[in-house]
């Protein structure tokens, strides 16, 4: 099993499978100066406060899921990095699900023109789609990810313990991103998912792994081979089109990935 999967973009960076994130980040960023650390209040509990080096942090509290991408939570973003005085040598970190880590890039993508990142996805569907890519970007009235910008994190961080925190609901829906990694490119996740079910997975930590760094994997290759979305990245939207209209007429009240089941099915 790979210890870390290498993603080949506008910049070249590695998804790295750790045991222990904040050991991980602290080598990262150890010689940056200052880290702004985008989080929710609920996860800023468990992140705690961190150390590397002299770096200094800021910790940004943003609202939870889809709320937290907002242009006025990016205006605060913005505020926060230049009141603090972040330079261009300084860096983001965005930690928790995917709109943390969409607009916490985003921030960096825009703040001084771009400014380094890292994503530490912690949730499934985080971790195999939205933390990796550099799709960065902010939700407007009008519909999702409407602004945004492509700029990749400079590592993401993969600890499989934050699984752990996940409701069986959660953990559930962010499978329809490693069944759609299935269908698009790696049939074997199909094999290795069949009569499973989501208690089984969650005790066998060696399967979770592999699942999902096969579909780390299939994103890698696909970003690589069009980062940009000119012509094949559209495959990683397989079952989104319908997914996005189940989850935008649910206001929102279903998970993405169970919409994104549903789209498949469709
Ligand atoms: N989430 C789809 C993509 O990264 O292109």
């Amino acid at each position: 099993m790979p210890h870390k999967i290498s993603v080949h973009a506008e910049r070249d960076y590695e998804v790295l499978f750790t045991q222990d994130w904040k050991v991980s980040l602290s080598e990262l960023i150890s010689e940056r100066s200052r880290c702004a650390v985008v989080v929710t209040q609920a996860m800023r509990e468990q992140v705690g406060n961190l150390e590397a080096g002299d770096c200094e942090f800021t910790y940004c509290i943003v609202p939870d899921g889809e709320e937290g991408k907002s242009p006025q939570v990016l205006l605060q973003l913005w505020d926060w990095l230049a009141a603090a005085g972040f330079t261009r040598s300084d860096i983001v970190v965005g930690i928790g699900g995917g709109a943390i880590t969409d607009i916490a890039g985003f921030a960096a993508a825009t703040y001084l023109r771009g400014i380094d990142w890292v994503a530490i996805p912690t949730s499934i569907a985080g971790a195999v789609d939205a933390a990796i890519g550099g799709k960065t970007g902010a939700n407007l009235d009008y519909g999702k990810n409407l602004v945004g910008s492509f700029h990749s994190p400079i590592a993401v961080l993969v600890d499989l313990a934050w699984f752990e925190t996940l409701s069986d609901r959660d953990f559930a829906a962010g499978f329809a991103e490693v069944i759609k990694c299935g269908f698009i490119s790696d049939g074997e996740i199909l094999t290795l998912l069949k009569g499973q079910t989501v208690g089984a997975i969650r005790k066998d930590s060696a399967l979770l792994l592999d699942l999902v760094s096969r579909s780390v994997q299939v994103k890698a290759v696909v970003v690589g081979s069009d980062f940009k979305e000119s012509f094949n990245r559209e495959i990683l939207n397989y079952g989104h089109t319908f997914g996005h209209a189940v989850e935008k007429h649910s206001s929102y009240q279903l998970r993405h990935g169970e919409c994104v089941s549903i789209g498949m099915a469709f």
